[in-house]
């Protein structure tokens, strides 16, 4: 390794929305990124350049939190790959980003749901953070995206806040087993955030934009490069005294 050699992020579901925000971000402040994508690869090559084209590195690496399975391999192509790329195989900085929302009342949730809910959100980010924590060199951290909603409740988030609450728990109970080895993990808790998610109805419904507005201190919902910029200064070595710590990124949503 020499002194050129950038510090490393990998970034998941970074194809789009926050993710993909967070790469951008950590790019700017030099971080040569791994993003990766499920499904859609040329969505993923077009962020590759977006950052090469303002001046930062990426690379995108293909990878499904619901196939745990496939995560040995995944760990092996990813160090060859930035190996070849930025010469050395190890990362700094790991974002559990990727995750999916599904709200339903009770009486209407059902069995595959919830499969689907625990399955990405926490059996994938845990077992993505068991098969990447040894590649993860001293100083370096974690960073898994849990929601407001594990704060707030409303109707139809049980299951969604569920799965999130678990990733903060996972998040400090890491901490200890990690700590040792100079690694920080946090969550990050964002509030409504303009995205695809939840069929993209905080960016494109506006009753429900303004409902939540008006629930909110500062009186809008989240951007997502407000989400990426705290996630970014989560990874800087400004906050390496922070570890299973779970930090709120909502604007003041419902409080
Ligand atoms: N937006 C909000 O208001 C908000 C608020 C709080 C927390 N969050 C959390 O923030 C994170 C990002 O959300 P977002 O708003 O950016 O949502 P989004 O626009 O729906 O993007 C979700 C990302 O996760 C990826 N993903 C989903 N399931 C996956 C799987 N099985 N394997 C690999 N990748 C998978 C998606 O890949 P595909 O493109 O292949 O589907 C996509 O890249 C999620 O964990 C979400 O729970 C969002």
């Amino acid at each position: 390794m020499t002194e050129n050699t950038p510090r490393i992020a990998v970034v998941t579901g970074a194809n789009r929305g926050l993710g993909r925000a967070t790469a951008r971000a950590l790019a700017q402040r030099g971080f040569a990124v791994v993003l990766t994508y499920r499904g859609d690869a040329d969505e993923a090559s077009r962020v590759v350049e977006e950052i090469r084209a303002a001046g930062g590195d990426a690379i995108a690496a293909r990878l499904d939190l619901a196939d745990v399975a496939s995560f040995a391999d995944f760990t092996v192509s990813l160090r060859r790959d930035i190996d070849e790329r930025w010469g050395r195989p190890g990362i700094d900085v790991l974002v559990n980003n990727a995750g999916i929302g599904l709200f339903g009342r009770l009486e209407d949730a059902t069995v595959d749901e919830f499969d689907a809910l625990i399955g990405t959100n926490v059996r994938g980010t845990f077992f993505l953070i068991q098969a990447l924590a040894p590649h993860i060199g001293a100083g370096g951290g974690i960073i898994n995206v849990s929601t407001s909603l594990t704060r707030h409740v409303s109707p139809g988030t049980s299951l969604y806040a569920a799965s999130k609450k678990a990733v903060e728990a996972i998040t400090r109970a890491l901490a200890v087993e990690l700590g040792p080895r100079g690694i920080r993990i946090n969550s990050i808790a964002p509030g409504p955030t303009a995205t695809d998610f939840n069929g993209g109805a905080m960016r494109d419904d506006p009753e429900l934009r303004s409902s939540l507005a008006a629930h909110t201190a500062l009186g809008r919902v989240g951007r997502p490069d407000e989400i990426a910029d705290a996630i970014a200064a989560l990874a800087s070595s400004e906050l390496r005294w922070l570890t299973a710590e779970r930090v709120e990124v909502s604007g003041g949503t419902l409080l």
